[in-house]
């Protein structure tokens, strides 16, 4: 237990209560531990506001999600009516319920650019690996969060898209068709799985959420930030134990969050006044139809944030496993030849070559569509491992690095905006290609992330004063 301090006799009362406060919750020392006394790498630049920012569209969706549930119901009879009531009758309901659809894109567009800083600084390399791995825990709740929200309106695309999406479940081997109607609680999409959306979105989901961002923070501010040089300012410290290249977080950074959340404010409220269906992307047309279970939409196409993922399920046909099949056979070949192996390492490989091959044979493309999705986001999870570059940022790695990394992001676009049109042939043709572009370079990391001449790294932080 912690020792109990008297208040000095000439403090104020505010003073006074501070201390009392003090003396049964670690108050001032938790602001000093993450504020005040946190020092974070004095170069911080442009991409370091995402972060805050997430946190900010966290607390918005968090609290215009309050607001909307006093007005809607969770049945499939009243839940189309229930939200076009709180965008007619309810005072300001236009309001929330717009600020609350933005931010999910909001949220989406902010995590993803936090994450491409990550991957830019190396930021999820040791001793930030459970950061990252706290990170990608939050990106699946995301996505499970804006997925079972999507259905709550009732739209055309609320119904059709969760149907395609838990359909696919049913292509998992054995247990698939009992999964899905596990996940439904129905045989087709109806009010049971309204119900448990709801329950899910409003309160499961965030919780875990909400934990895992704590997890997050907490983790950060355990090992310290990392910054774009990549150099550990933990290593360099003044007499009193402070990083020389080190400021405390309150007033620097929190001056530099709140202009970043001014600006982000400007353009957030651009979007929810003037333009919220954000061209048919954040809320799609069909969607102000509501839900006909007899009728299914011409072309349906998940909300944008999923688009780079359900293209790669899309791409995933018998052509592509048959390619898949070919790959591994010539890496089986490659690695054969290869003198690195000795005796037991070829057996070993020969083995898993043939098993790889016979399983990918085994079932059907629809299912190995749904295992690349999900094997997309499980991937970066093993990030931390998969980078073996001898220095952590992007500025000292060999300058073609950066042309790997901008082949990566331009199909990952690519792979975003073909997921959002009809199907085509050349738009299937390139959506494969993008598919192996993106495990390819995660996969193949170990490899490439250690070639070229890196550059010298810096004792201490590089840092203009602007
Ligand atoms: C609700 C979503 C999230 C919130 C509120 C959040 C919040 C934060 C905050 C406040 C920071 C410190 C400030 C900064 O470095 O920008 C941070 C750092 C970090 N976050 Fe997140 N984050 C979220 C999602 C993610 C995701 C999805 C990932 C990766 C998969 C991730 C990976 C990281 C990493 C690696 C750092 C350390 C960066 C560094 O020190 O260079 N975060 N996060």
């Amino acid at each position: 237990m912690a020792e109990y301090h008297e208040a000095p006799a000439n403090a104020t009362a505010p003073q006074k209560l501070l201390n009392w406060v003090d003396n049964r919750f670690p108050l001032s020392k938790l602001y000093s531990e993450h504020m005040s006394e946190y020092y974070a790498p004095k170069n911080f630049n442009f991409w370091y506001i995402f972060g805050s920012l997430a946190m900010l569209v966290l607390v918005i969706q968090i609290v215009t999600g309050i607001f909307l549930v006093m007005h809607y119901k969770p049945d499939s009879t009243m839940a189309f009516a229930s939200v076009e009531y709180i965008m007619r009758d309810v005072p300001w309901g236009w309001l929330i319920r717009y600020m609350h659809s933005t931010g999910a894109s909001a949220f989406f567009i902010v995590v993803y650019l936090h994450m491409f800083r990550g991957l830019m600084y190396g930021s999820y390399r040791k001793p930030r690996e459970l950061v990252w791995i706290f990170g990608c825990g939050i990106f699946l709740c995301l996505m499970a969060e804006a997925f079972m929200g999507y259905l709550l309106p009732w739209g055309q695309m609320s119904y059709w898209g969760a149907q395609v999406i838990v359909n696919l479940f049913a292509a998992v081997p054995f247990v698939g068709p009992d999964l899905a109607l596990l996940i439904r609680g129905d045989y087709v999409v109806g009010d049971a799985t309204l119900n448990r959306f709801f329950s899910f979105h409003v309160i499961a989901v965030p919780l875990v959420l909400l934990g895992l961002v704590a997890a997050h923070i907490i983790a950060l501010h355990e090992v310290g930030s990392n910054n774009p040089d990549g150099v550990e300012i933990k290593a360099k410290k003044d007499a009193r134990g402070i990083p020389l290249d080190g400021i405390p977080f309150q007033p620097f950074y929190t001056v530099h969050d709140i202009f970043a959340v001014c600006v982000f404010l400007m353009i957030f409220s651009a979007v929810v006044f003037f333009a919220p269906e954000g061209g048919g992307y954040f809320l799609e047309f069909n969607n102000f139809i509501e839900a006909n279970p007899l009728k299914t939409p011409a072309h349906i196409a998940p909300v944008w944030y999923f688009t780079p993922f359900y293209s790669m399920l899309r791409a995933t046909t018998d052509v592509m496993v048959n390619i898949l099949s070919i790959i591994i056979a010539i890496a089986g070949v490659v690695g054969l030849l290869w003198g690195g192996f000795k005796a037991n390492g070829k057996l070993v490989l020969l083995v898993a070559c043939v098993f790889g091959v016979l399983l990918l044979k085994t079932f059907d493309a629809k299912f190995w569509g749904v295992v690349v999705m999900g094997g997309a986001v499980i991937i970066l999870f093993f990030l931390p491992w998969l980078d073996r570059s001898l220095v952590k940022s992007i500025r000292y790695r060999p300058s073609w690095h950066k042309y790997v990394y901008a082949v990566f992001v331009v199909f990952f676009l690519a792979l975003g905006y073909l997921g959002a049109q009809p199907p085509s042939a050349v738009g299937n043709y390139v959506s494969q290609v993008g598919t192996l572009v993106y495990f390819g370079f995660f996969l193949l990391m170990p490899w490439w992330s250690r070639l070229g001449s890196f550059k010298p790294v810096p004792d201490r932080v590089t840092f203009a004063a602007h």
